[in-house]
């Protein structure tokens, strides 16, 4: 086959948006506008106000506040090396594989001299600034330099398993080497709003500091419905001195009414207060107690939780463990005098408003930054991903990333779930219509039409101008399909007499109206 007919062949890739991430296309895009119009509204007559955020921060800033071992760090987030270093991160690729490959003391003269190569040039980098001068960075340097010696030293007696361990090491030393900062992209933005609070000094603020976000957030979870992997959330946060529980109760209660305003069908707020850094450690021992004497009952996941986290035993959703987990000590039972003092005031708090809710020992939430009030939202028609808002106090957590010592509170709803259950509900909008169709014929027709459509669209009415002329057969189909209300016909007759004819879609009626009349019909009749 020749070339060109090869070329011919060959079909363009056709691309689609990555596993977990979608377009949102209109006119659901329009519910999604409304969603969060509400929110500005809402949140508004509680005195918050926006904050935005980068995309992307430290990944320690996550691992810090979220935690190292929750399953949202450990293995959710999207990570990557933030640098220009692609001549460096080739070499020390290219090194890896050589080391990989040649596992025999006798290779040692095929891979020293590429490695050596890589040092200088990354030492050369440091000292150009462009790779990071950490102390691990220059810890591990080092190594590689002692690495990369000892096996200029090699001669054919070296055993062969000294050989491979110190190849082992000069490999994990190069690929700990960090080229530049690792940064990921936000699961949450909880703690992007406490590094925010810190670096602008907003304790000198007015307290507390009310603050709430809209955007995307990135985790790696396998998809489904109401779960992806670029989601979106809307979150308000609470910073201050304070944690009064009217505090929690509010927050709460404009979330509530948050969801009230958008009509949002079978919602369900579930409290919980999952004690301090004194009763807490207490009760999971408690609690490790009390599984392990139960262990051989329980699922694999499960007895792993005994020792790593036993708190998300309660979590778990296994039928077969539900009547164990029922009988296990309760929380509730073992907070400390304060954070009994604080929970009974907060459900005192909510009764005040007129909040409805439901206490459930079992909820515990995934974050490690939570301590005392927590609490989820379900809605209607989300099968088994139907949390739609999750939140809870994180007293402690600005201090834990270097800023004054601080209270907070705040929540995370999820947008996608929760247009997810409006339109389960049938709260969506019907495609977006147009109130005039601009069916026009000939030239002086068309320049009519454009001033006309500028007038309309001033007058803050959406117009439809075709840009080529249409039969007017065509057009009115045209005008039905969009959905349009009306259609105004301009012809050169119209454009001769000054008089413009305004057709109802709808019953197929006619007037004839002056520039001027039709205006004011309009504004009277839509
Ligand atoms: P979260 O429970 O991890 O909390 O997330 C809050 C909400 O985000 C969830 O209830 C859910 O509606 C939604 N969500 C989470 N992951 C996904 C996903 N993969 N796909 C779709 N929706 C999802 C937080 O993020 C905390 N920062 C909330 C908070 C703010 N606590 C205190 N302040």
């Amino acid at each position: 086959m020749s070339e060109g007919a090869a070329k011919k062949e060959e079909k363009p890739r056709k691309f689609q948006a990555i596993r977990g991430t979608r377009d949102l296309l209109p006119p659901e895009t329009a519910l999604w506008n409304r969603v969060e119009q509400t929110a500005h509204e809402v949140f508004a007559t509680f005195g918050f106000g926006e904050i935005r955020l980068p995309i992307f921060e430290p990944t320690e800033l996550f691992a810090r506040a979220v935690g190292s071992e929750t399953d949202i760090v450990s293995k959710e987030m999207y990570t990557f090396e933030d640098h220009d270093l692609h001549e460096l991160n080739l070499r020390r690729s290219r090194s890896i594989t050589d080391i990989e490959l040649f596992t025999e003391p006798t290779s040692v003269g095929i891979i020293l001299p590429y490695a050596k190569h890589f040092l200088t040039e990354a030492k050369q980098e440091l000292t150009a600034g462009k790779l990071p001068r950490t102390p691990s960075n220059e810890f591990l340097l080092a190594r590689i330099e002692s690495d990369l010696d000892y096996l200029a030293t090699l001669t054919d007696a070296t055993p062969r398993d000294a050989f491979r361990d110190r190849c082992s090491e000069l490999r994990r030393n190069m690929q700990a080497l960090e080229l530049g900062p690792v940064i990921s992209l936000r699961p949450e933005a909880t703690a992007s709003v406490c590094r925010a609070y810190i670096e602008h000094n907003m304790q000198q603020l007015p307290q507390p500091v009310k603050l709430y976000y809209l955007g995307p957030m990135f985790r790696r979870e396998r998809p489904q419905k109401g779960r992806y992997r670029q989601f979106y959330q809307i979150g308000a946060e609470v910073l201050g001195g304070s944690d009064a529980p009217a505090i929690d109760a509010e927050v709460i209660e404009m979330v509530m009414m948050f969801f009230d305003r958008l009509e949002l069908q079978g919602v369900q707020l579930e409290i919980n207060s999952i004690g301090c850094r004194d009763c807490r450690p207490k009760y999971v021992e408690l609690l490790r107690a009390a599984l392990l004497k139960v262990k051989d009952k329980l699922g694999p996941d499960s007895q792993r939780r005994i020792e790593t986290n036993p708190l998300r035993v309660l979590d778990s959703k296994l039928e077969s463990e539900q009547g164990i987990i029922a009988r296990l000590p309760r929380i509730a039972d073992h907070l400390c005098e304060d954070c009994a003092t604080h929970y009974a005031a907060v459900k005192h708090q909510l009764e005040m408003r007129g909040v409805i809710y439901r206490e459930n020992w079992r909820l515990v939430r995934g974050l490690d930054y939570y301590m005392r009030t927590t609490f989820e939202i379900t809605a209607k028609g989300l099968g088994s991903q139907n949390a739609v808002c999750g939140g809870g106090r994180y007293d402690g957590l600005v201090e834990l990333l270097g800023g004054p010592p601080t209270k907070g509170i705040g929540f995370a709803i999820g947008e996608d779930r929760l247009i997810l259950s409006l339109q389960e509900s049938g709260k969506a909008p019907a495609q977006q219509g147009r109130d005039v169709y601009i069916a026009w014929m000939g030239e002086r027709a068309h320049a009519t039409a454009i001033r006309a459509a500028k007038d309309l669209r001033k007058a803050g009415f959406s117009v439809e101008l075709p840009p080529v002329e249409q039969k007017f057969g065509k057009a009115l189909g045209q005008a039905d399909k969009l959905g349009a209300k009306y259609a105004l016909i301009l012809g050169d007759n119209e454009v001769s007499e000054g008089l413009w004819t305004l057709k109802t879609l709808a019953d197929g009626s006619q007037a004839k109206y002056t520039e001027p009349d039709l205006l004011a019909h309009l504004r009277k009749s839509l």
